[in-house]
């Protein structure tokens, strides 16, 4: 009796299973070792019976549903197999495909060095990072050890504006230092960020723009030394300008959130304008060693943690790296000057092809 019953269901589920789709294998599975399944009917089956009957029964029963749960496992994996071939098969993309380039348009050497800059950068394992350029003057000024009264901040010719931010005066900012405040409030150490913005400062001539734009980098950490920072400028400036061996020089400064305080100069030739070559120094940014004060005004403890930062204008580098004579045509949208200094849209800036 039950012999046949066993019989019978191995001879009707396991073809059936075989051929299955996949609502048709689950509606299988369903039926067999469901709740009210006949496999699951079985095994109940075996409740009622004599200890001597129930072990061989058992046996048996076992002995299909271990044969049934294999053939349906077997047809599930050949059923994901095949929907995902259809999948690849509906979704495919032929990536041989050559781009069209749009003649007219052209990436602005600005956004070209911020995209270099962050290419060389992120090898270096740092993240980028943004702030306002509406700032309060805590960020701007007093957290960088700037204080109320101090030269120092007039020597910004800051636009301040009728107006408050986060309860303090707002201006807008005449450097991307205050993103190292905002970031250091935020972010346990190690910190490690490059900040590249729009700067303003009320300042019109030749050489200078009321806006312009830098890019700030900042690593704080345990044991970070000035050799750090001196190593770190050098690996980016000759990436930068593709000059292995670019001379660069820390010159001693002072700017009140670093101690010590440092000018970054490359090597270059005034006659001929060649960067990398010749006798004479050229300054590009400023830099140093985070100021104590500067790393308490963030919650950090400055004995604990040290740090460097360096902030570089980006119009500067950008000028001196294509030979631009002149500053005032990057914000003229003039399309001879885009056409001839602007760069395709589709070279976008990577290491791998060299910058
Ligand atoms: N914030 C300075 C400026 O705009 C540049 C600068 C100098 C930034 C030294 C730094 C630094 O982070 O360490 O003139």
């Amino acid at each position: 009796m039950l012999d046949n019953e066993l019989n019978n269901l191995r001879q009707t589920a396991l073809p059936a299973i075989k051929v299955a789709d996949a609502a048709a294998l689950e509606e299988l599975r369903v039926a067999l070792m469901g709740k009210s399944g006949s496999v699951t009917a079985l095994l109940k089956s075996l409740g009622g019976m004599e200890a001597e009957a129930r072990k061989a029964a058992g046996a048996e029963i076992n002995l299909l549903k271990t044969e049934i749960t294999e053939a349906l496992t077997a047809r599930r994996t050949l059923l994901d197999a095949a929907a995902l071939e259809a999948k690849l098969a509906a979704e495919r993309l032929d990536v041989t495909q050559p781009p069209r380039p749009d003649p007219t348009g052209a990436i602005h050497p600005l956004s070209r060095t911020t995209e270099e800059i962050a290419a060389i950068f992120s090898a270096m394992g740092f993240s980028i990072k943004d702030g306002p350029d509406i700032e309060n003057d805590w960020n701007n000024f007093s957290a960088l050890n700037i204080p109320e009264h101090h030269p120092a901040r007039a020597m910004m010719d800051t636009f301040y504006l009728n107006a408050t931010f986060g309860n303090r005066p707002a201006v807008l900012r005449t450097h991307t230092s205050p993103v190292q405040i905002r970031t250091m409030l935020n972010q346990t150490p190690p910190i490690r960020i490059i900040v590249p913005g729009r700067t303003f400062r009320s300042d019109h001539d030749a050489t200078h723009s009321p806006m312009f734009h830098q890019c700030e980098g900042l690593v704080i950490g345990e044991g970070i030394t000035l050799g750090h920072l001196k190593g770190c400028l050098i690996d980016f400036l000759s990436a930068f300008f593709e000059i292995p061996n670019l001379p660069v020089r820390l010159r001693s400064s002072y700017f009140p959130f670093t101690e010590p305080s440092m000018e970054v100069d490359i090597g270059w030739n005034r006659k001929t304008g060649e960067i990398g070559g010749g006798t004479d120094w050229l300054e590009i940014g400023g830099s140093g060693m985070v100021h104590p004060n500067v790393l308490a005004n963030c919650g950090i403890d400055p004995r604990k943690y040290q740090g460097f930062a360096f902030g570089v204008g980006l119009e500067r580098i950008t000028m001196l790296k294509h030979g631009m004579p002149d500053l005032r045509p990057f914000y003229e949208s003039d399309i001879r000057w885009l056409r001839h200094y602007g760069t395709s849209p589709l070279t976008p800036a990577s290491l791998h092809e060299g910058l």
